[in-house]
């Protein structure tokens, strides 16, 4: 997958895309990332990208020809057509789904907004998708970005170790991860379950269902509604919620 970001801060990106799995994903070539300012895309002697909003009001608007142009220029670059996709608080909300429906796609090209925003012609006439990494505002996009690349890159084949790992970690099932141990069995007087200990394979998966159905019942009950349960853990779930079942 080949995913182009555009900012006009692309330092924000050295750290996060250099280290861990994003790094590897890209020495493996399984993400291609490359980063554009749309700075280089003006034509005036100053390099303007932002300007005042027509209406009034405060703030800077990003302007839409170096985005029009920088996103012309990228498409070229390849095949196929990327989707373009603009980093905004008022897009969709970046949901396990929607990672996963972001990372079927071929190409995206992810567009960072700064300022109060971007000229609204940019919106409606160049980006096919919004996403949204919350409900909370960033000082740009570019946060957001590095969130979604994160997110997309993971699920790449062959990124992750282990394929199970993406089946088994939270919110790939609707539900939310179990508790994980490591070494010690007992540190500071806090012993681990000890069905982890039994090595009983069956048991542990048993007791692992059990652990993430109830705790997703108790953090985010809103996610049991599309979560797919048999009646039996169905009923665990509510019984967890009303603080029965504690174990
Ligand atoms: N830009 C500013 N805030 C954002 C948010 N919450 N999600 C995506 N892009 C943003």
């Amino acid at each position: 997958m080949r995913i182009d970001i555009l900012s006009l801060f692309p330092g924000m990106f050295a750290g996060p895309f250099d280290a861990s799995i994003i790094a590897r994903a890209r020495e493996s070539g399984a993400v291609e990332i490359a980063i554009h300012n749309p700075r280089d895309y003006t034509e005036d002697k100053h390099h303007v990208v932002d300007d005042y909003a027509y209406g009034g009001g405060p703030g800077m608007v990003m302007k839409p020809e170096p985005i029009f142009d920088c996103v012309d220029a990228v498409q070229a670059m390849t095949e196929p057509r990327a989707k373009v996709v603009l980093l905004t608080p008022q897009g969709r909300l970046l949901t396990h789904e929607v990672v996963a429906e972001l990372a079927a796609e071929p190409r995206l090209i992810l567009i960072c907004g700064h300022y109060e925003g971007v000229d609204e012609r940019v919106r409606e006439h160049l980006c096919e998708d919004e996403i949204s990494i919350g409900d909370y505002v960033l000082s740009g996009g570019e946060p957001a970005a590095i969130v979604l690349v994160d997110a997309v890159t993971r699920q790449q084949p062959g990124v992750l170790g282990s394929e199970l790992s993406l089946e088994e970690e939270s919110h790939a099932q609707g539900l939310l991860e179990y508790p994980q141990y490591t070494r010690p069995a007992e540190y500071r007087g806090h012993a681990i379950p000890d069905i982890l200990l039994s090595g009983h394979h069956a048991e542990i998966a048993k007791w692992r269902r059990r652990q993430s159905i109830i705790r997703t019942a108790r953090r985010r009950p809103d996610l049991l509604a599309k979560a797919d349960l048999t009646d039996e853990e169905r009923q665990l779930a509510t019984d967890a919620a009303h603080a029965i079942n504690d174990e």
